[in-house]
């Protein structure tokens, strides 16, 4: 029997719309931990753009060539889920100083819950501006947006924004 215990990880969060910044984070944890689960929130109290099966299947497709990536549900609190699926640590992405007080906020909080550890990862430059929230207004007053998500996000919004568009009277 191996006596090697697997290092599993995990990516909590909304993705609502996952950014080619969240993509950035799943993908460097995936080469630092044996599996990763990317662990999508059900929150009922917040509305998204997408529901959370879109949300889900979007992330599935865009982690797809990473093999040892996993796209997973959970609701109620991260300590609990990260028990459940035996996982000991969960890897954030910071953008800025503005992301760290709540973040570390987060962080104690799991460790005095659970011993849950948190790592933290300096976002890649390129995308220490972005944000869910500021891709769907970029998208939503038709600027590109390209850069930011993948190629299928930004086509999922695209056809999002349409359908909600309201129709110019006849
Ligand atoms: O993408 P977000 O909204 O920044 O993700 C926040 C998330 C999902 C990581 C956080 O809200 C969370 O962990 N929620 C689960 C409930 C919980 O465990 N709350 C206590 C955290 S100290």
């Amino acid at each position: 029997m191996s006596t090697h215990e697997l290092r599993r990880a995990v990516c909590p969060g909304s993705f609502d719309p996952v950014t080619n910044g969240h993509l950035d984070i799943i993908g460097r944890a995936s080469r630092l931990y044996d599996e990763v689960i990317v662990a999508v929130l059900v929150n009922q109290s917040k509305s998204g753009m997408f529901t959370h099966t879109e949300r889900m299947e979007m992330l599935a497709e865009v982690t797809a060539d990473l093999k040892n990536v996993r796209v997973a549900s959970f609701q109620g609190l991260l300590v609990d889920f990260c028990r459940d699926e035996d996982a000991s640590v969960v890897v954030k992405g910071l953008r800025a100083v503005s992301d760290f007080d709540y973040e570390l906020q987060m962080a104690q909080m799991n460790y005095g819950l659970s011993g849950l550890e948190t790592l933290f990862m300096p976002t890649n430059p390129l995308y220490s501006f972005l944000s869910s929230s500021l891709v769907k207004d970029v998208a939503k007053w038709d600027g590109d947006v390209s850069l930011h998500v993948p190629a299928l996000v930004a086509e999922r919004l695209r056809a999002r924004l349409a359908a909600l568009r309201p129709q110019a009277p006849a």
